[in-house]
């Protein structure tokens, strides 16, 4: 198997599973130039992994996070554009952005008031959703905008955690108890030589396609993909667990949202109804079977501490005979592994422990 590539780790994200999971479906399930998707993409690592392994791959997410970093790393332009653009970001700030004022009482306190104001220019100035190379610069920024800053040197943010953004006024409490000032970081050079390592290993050639959108309206967000994809691995949100929205709050803002955590943006991050659940995840495979060539497979990474093991395939199972046409099969009935525990320096730990199981599903006859 190819060593792990520096873009996988470009910006963590919450409940993202490893790429060697990925590399073990591509390997079983799939032919070098098959199409793999996955609907619940999060940071890319399906696309991404897959694209190195030569397929071709697409992903979806609804989180404006996701959408950038999974774009931007399967789709990365030429590190010399990317460093070219720092350049000309950089020329370009003037003595007006330099004047920037905190959005918040939380933003002069997470950053140094010069390292906030290079922050509040890229803000306004990437147009991330459009271009390709400003894309991959946001991502960058989103990998360095918060973390262990007593640790990386290119991270901008006072002391917080690098997978979560933690609330307000948690971080000021904490900050204010720990005595923890935010350091000067000069945002420029820190984009550029957290490119430079992300570049250390040549990326995929090939390109993937990654699009904003919700994973019900897969036809609709990929018309180009009807009936080819042979493999989705993928993991969807799990019940009641996590609110991806609320968790990547910074990262959110940076990209143009509120300058606060807004909880529930995205309403099927937490369901708390395992009814809802289902009938959610039923869509999303009415969704997406349009997608899938005629024999392909389907394998699913989820959790959930409110779910039995025999729970989560029963409910799986019923779910996708409910809305093939065609047969399917289960391959796989689970393996189970923990779950990461998120227990970043700010964060206490989950109070229940998780844990994952993988399920496998070959699915025939979909197409007449
Ligand atoms: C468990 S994470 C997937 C993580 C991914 N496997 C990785 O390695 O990064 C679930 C993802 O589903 C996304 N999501 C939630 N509801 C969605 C919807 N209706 N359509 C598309 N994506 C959705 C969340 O934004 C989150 O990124």
């Amino acid at each position: 198997m190819a060593s792990r590539h520096p873009f996988h780790s470009i910006c963590p994200y919450f409940a993202m599973f490893p790429e060697s999971f990925v590399a073990t479906q591509l390997e079983q399930y799939t032919e070098p130039n098959d199409l793999v998707y996955d609907p619940f993409c999060g940071r890319g690592t399906t696309v991404f992994e897959s694209l190195r392994q030569d397929r071709h791959a697409a992903g979806a997410d609804i989180n404006s996070v996701a959408a950038c970093v999974a774009g931007a790393k399967t789709s990365a332009p030429h590190l010399a554009s990317i460093l070219e653009r720092i350049d000309e970001l950089e020329d370009s700030y003037g003595p007006t952005a330099r004047e920037a004022k905190p959005p918040t009482p939380f933003f002069a306190k997470c950053y140094e008031p010069r390292t906030l104001a290079e922050i509040l220019f890229l803000r306004r100035r990437l147009v991330w959703r459009h271009d390709p190379v400003d894309r991959f610069v946001a991502a960058v920024a989103l990998g360095i905008l918060h973390g262990e800053s007593q640790r990386s040197r290119f991270t901008l943010s006072n002391r917080m955690p690098r997978t979560i953004s933690t609330k307000p006024a948690y971080s000021m409490r904490w900050w204010e108890e720990q005595s923890l000032t935010a350091p000067r970081r000069r945002v420029f050079d820190c984009l550029r030589g957290a490119a430079l390592f992300r570049f250390r290993v040549e990326p995929a050639e090939r390109l993937g396609i990654v699009r904003q959108g919700d994973a019900r309206k897969a036809a609709h967000l990929f018309p180009e993909l009807v009936g080819r994809v042979r493999l989705v691995v993928t993991s969807p949100p799990y019940l009641d667990t996590t609110d991806f929205c609320e968790d990547q709050w910074l990262r959110l803002w940076f990209l143009g949202g509120a300058p606060l955590p807004r909880r529930r943006t995205n309403r099927d991050d937490r369901i708390r109804k395992k009814t809802d659940y289902w009938s959610f995840l039923r869509e999303v495979w009415r969704g997406v079977m349009p997608l899938m060539a005629n024999e392909a497979t389907i394998v699913v990474r989820i959790g959930g501490a409110k779910f039995t093991k025999e729970e989560l395939f029963t409910g799986l199972t019923e779910g996708l005979r409910q809305v093939v046409q065609g047969s399917v099969q289960p391959l796989h009935r689970g393996v189970s592994s923990a779950a990461p525990a998120h227990t970043d320096a700010l964060r206490r730990p989950a109070s229940k422990s998780q844990v994952e199981h993988d399920f496998v599903y070959r699915i025939r006859g979909l197409q007449p």
